[in-house]
């Protein structure tokens, strides 16, 4: 495509106007909205595995423009009204949210769970706080930032480790009498802590990639994916979600709007994206506000 493109994918905003047929929305509801549309009639929308459709118009993928404007017009199914007491920033927060939920999901961690997560970016910690909404009691999360690993610590991981200081497979396999975890959650997306997955499961448990490595072929050692039949998983944003993760921000279960770091004018949006590229190591989640 030609010309200028609309940025952003993570957004919510009060509704100004609806179509003739929409019942369940009110001008002035509050909306959080799923980026991806999808054709709901190939194989994967009608199995409910609609992230997968081909098909899909996503929110700044080109040719579609993105969120970054002030009026957007979207279909309703895909526009999730916020409860009472839940403001648009909580609901632009619902959407990488729910990569999280998602990869917890896939993993299938439950009560009790065992859990390493390599990488605390916001997608890391959004895994923390779906591990834990989803009853993992042992938690070791792993970065090279020291303020990452500090709101990790907050977002209730029972141990961080940073990676820059120590040898940080070591440390998590004594720290754990020499056992991995049940499951490992790759969100730093290198090619360093990919290869680190096959060394930190625990016999039979579960791998589940979530970030993205540039490099498409990687180094990784399956022959102990092999001895300890482990499973692999992966992660492609997510779907059937949106729902689960509002109630879980509207119940006070995941406190997602706790790793806001920045806040924007909509005015200072060009600053907003140099200000985050250039302060990795302070900014955690930096949102733009538009009124
Ligand atoms: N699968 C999906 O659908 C999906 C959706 C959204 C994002 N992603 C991917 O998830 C990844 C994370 O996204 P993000 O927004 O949190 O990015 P981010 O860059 O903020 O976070 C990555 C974190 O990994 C840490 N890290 C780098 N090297 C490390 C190492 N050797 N050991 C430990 N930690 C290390 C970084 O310090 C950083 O805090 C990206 O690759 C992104 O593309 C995937
Ligand atoms: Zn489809």
């Amino acid at each position: 495509m030609n010309g200028d493109f609309i940025l952003g994918h993570e957004c919510a905003g009060v509704v100004e106007k609806t179509g003739a047929k929409v019942k369940d929305l009110n001008v002035g509801n509050r909306v959080a909205l799923e980026p991806g549309c999808t054709c709901g009639v190939c194989e994967f929308c009608k199995t409910g595995h609609y992230n997968l459709c081909k098909d899909v118009e996503f929110l700044a993928t080109p040719p579609y423009h993105g969120c970054l404007e002030q009026y957007i017009a979207y279909p309703v199914n895909m526009c999730f009204k916020l409860p009472d007491g839940m403001n648009t920033r909580e609901g632009a927060l619902v959407e990488p949210l729910a990569v999280g939920i998602h990869a917890a999901r896939q993993g299938g961690v439950t009560l009790g769970s065992s859990v390493i997560i390599l990488g605390a970016g916001y997608i890391g910690l959004v895994t923390l706080m779906a591990c834990k909404a989803f009853g993992a009691t042992d938690i070791t999360v792993v970065d090279v930032l020291s303020k990452r690993l500090k709101y990790a610590e907050k977002l209730g991981a029972t141990r961080v480790i940073d990676a820059s200081r120590c040898d940080s497979v070591k440390e998590i396999l004594n720290k754990r009498d020499g056992e991995g975890t049940d499951f490992v959650f790759e969100t730093a997306g290198s090619a360093v802590t990919i290869a680190q997955t096959p060394i930190l499961v625990k016999r039979g448990g579960t791998i589940v990639l979530v970030g993205m490595e540039a490099q498409n072929v990687i180094p990784y050692d399956f022959s102990k994916i092999m001895a300890k039949e482990a499973t692999i998983k992966s992660v492609f944003r997510y779907r059937n979600i949106y729902p689960q993760a509002i109630q879980a921000i509207a119940d006070g279960k995941i406190p997602v709007q706790e790793i806001v770091t920045h806040e924007f004018d909509f005015a200072k949006t060009a600053e907003a994206f140099d200000f985050v590229i250039d302060h990795k190591s302070e900014v955690i989640k930096a949102v733009i506000k538009i009124s």
